[in-house]
């Protein structure tokens, strides 16, 4: 049985003082839940803050990126110790806006994603296609490359979480039909169970995109969908909080 994460991606939102005030208050409307995980990442300069804010709570923390050497001459990047230093369990990898706007190849995707596992990190690793991608009918195998990507050289999967997001349904308001999301989540299993067998049963694959306390009941149903990764709606805690309490 697959235990649900709900993740809350700030991007590049929230002061120190804002990001710990909704840090309190997801704390607050989640305590003593038990059967998923609740997980938050706020910018960089919040997570020491907000880590402390939640301590002893359900819910983790993770960074919405890494590099992935340990130290060094790299002005502006962070390292995956000074992550888990700061106090976080997950790291978000290969986000859209990433990959768009920062130029992020699958090759950085794996190479973050192998330092995240050796330093003892989960990586929620990002996929999913363009609008032109799934017009051209290619959503699949854009899906598979970046996946096999990612993964290659990864021998065991248990510390990794997947998140497919569609990149039209990002901040777009577009969310994927339950059926069109689940189609590329059963895919995605078929292809971990390729390379991994029956480890892959195991292994959470969330949705993200436009996510909402509305639509989310319909995609949490679907067999292969194992929880959310959101963006606009973890902004706000009755908003980020009603997707939670729709969870199995
Ligand atoms: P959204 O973002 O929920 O605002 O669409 C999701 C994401 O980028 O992870």
């Amino acid at each position: 049985m697959r235990k649900w994460i709900v993740a809350g991606n700030w991007k590049m939102h929230n002061t120190i003082s804002e990001s710990v005030a909704l840090a309190y208050a997801i704390k607050e409307g989640t305590t003593g839940l038990k059967n998923g995980e609740v997980v938050v990442a706020p910018p960089f300069t919040a997570l020491h803050s907000v880590g402390e804010a939640i301590k002893g709570s359900a819910v983790a923390l993770a960074a919405q990126n890494m590099y992935y050497e340990d130290k060094g001459a790299f002005t502006g990047e962070v390292s995956p110790s000074m992550l888990t230093d700061a106090g976080c369990k997950y790291v978000i990898i290969g986000h859209s806006e990433r990959r768009k706007y920062f130029n992020e190849s699958d090759e950085n995707v794996n190479l973050k994603v192998m330092k995240a596992l050796a330093t003892g990190l989960k990586p929620i690793v990002c996929v999913g296609e363009t609008d032109g991608e799934r017009n051209k009918g290619v959503t699949q195998s854009v899906v598979n490359r970046q996946v096999r990507k990612a993964l290659a050289g990864v021998n065991k999967i248990d510390h990794i979480v997947i998140a497919y997001e569609p990149v039209w349904a990002i901040g777009t308001g577009k969310v994927a039909t339950s059926a069109q999301a689940e189609d590329v989540h059963d895919f995605i299993r078929r292809l971990l169970v390729e390379i991994y067998g029956c480890m892959a049963d195991d292994v959470r694959i969330l949705y993200g995109g436009s996510v909402t306390k509305d639509n989310i009941g319909e995609l949490i149903a679907m067999e292969d969908i194992d929880g959310a990764l959101v963006g606009g709606a973890s902004l706000k805690p009755d908003d980020f909080l009603g997707i939670i309490n729709k969870m199995p």
